[in-house]
């Protein structure tokens, strides 16, 4: 089937790298720690936003690995604000419909909220709508690496087999579906070690809108951006003989 001018109405896989938190708190004369609660209650209103039915999946990009080099204390700030946001915001979520899981490393995590992401995973394992994942202690190089280092000789089959590898690791429960569109926040042009393999022909949508002004229209904004677009994966225009 031709893949041109690809956009399904629905199903589609979105990642957002939510960045911006830090300078909006900076820019409000707030300490960067408010620029987090602000960030999770962010994540609250786009999770449920009315956009977010044309959507299966969505990724959040939300700690990488390379931000244990932060203080130590705004390090701490953002464990406990995750514990919170798993243990008493999640439900609601998940009685919206939602599936809850988790990708990257669990062993360097905090007990408390390894606990939290473990119990909200088992109960909302059935959920049959949007299922958001947010990337945690997460680095798309290392899922790549992990992955690779469980090839034999032989190398993998196939890149669905590599997908498979990459998913059955410590980073998720499941392969994850391509990403159909890759939002950026906070202004920044990078890509930062989000998850590298699942982007590769991923539509990029950069704003300067920071983390925690994030929500429905700014979600609505980038989708509509996004559908506006041609996807060719390298073919040419189909209006086009
Ligand atoms: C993103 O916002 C949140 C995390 C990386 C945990 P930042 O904290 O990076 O915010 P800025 O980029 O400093 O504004
Ligand atoms: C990217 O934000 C990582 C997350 C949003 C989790 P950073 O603020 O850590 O990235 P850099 O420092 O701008 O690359
Ligand atoms: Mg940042």
């Amino acid at each position: 089937m031709a893949k041109t001018l690809n956009h399904p109405t629905s199903g589609l896989h979105v990642a957002i790298i939510m960045d911006g938190s830090g300078r909006w708190a900076t820019a409000h004369r707030l300490p960067r720690t408010e620029g987090h609660r602000a960030g999770r209650a962010a994540v609250n209103r786009t999770v449920i936003a009315p956009v977010t039915q044309n959507i299966r999946t969505l990724t959040l990009f939300t700690f990488s690995t390379e931000n244990w080099e932060r203080p130590s204390t705004e390090v701490a700030e953002l464990m406990r604000t995750f514990e919170e946001f798993f243990r008493v915001d999640c439900p609601a979520l998940m009685a919206q419909g939602v599936r809850i899981s988790a990708i990257g490393r669990r062993d360097r995590l905090p007990e408390i909220l390894r606990e939290a992401i473990e119990s909200i995973e088992a109960a909302s394992a059935d959920q049959t709508g949007l299922h958001v994942r947010f990337a945690i202690d997460y680095s798309g190089r290392d899922a790549i690496l992990a992955a690779a280092s469980r090839f034999k000789e032989s190398g993998p089959a196939s890149s669905e087999e590599f997908a498979r590898l990459l998913n059955s690791c410590e980073f998720a429960c499941e392969p994850s579906p391509d990403v159909d569109l890759l939002i950026r926040t906070g202004g920044e042009l990078r890509l930062s070690n989000c998850p590298l393999w699942e982007i590769a022909y991923a539509e990029l949508y950069f704003t300067p809108c920071k983390w925690p002004d994030f929500g429905a229209a700014e979600l609505d904004a980038a989708l509509q951006d996004y559908y506006a677009r041609e996807r060719r994966f390298g073919r040419i225009p189909a209006t086009v003989s």
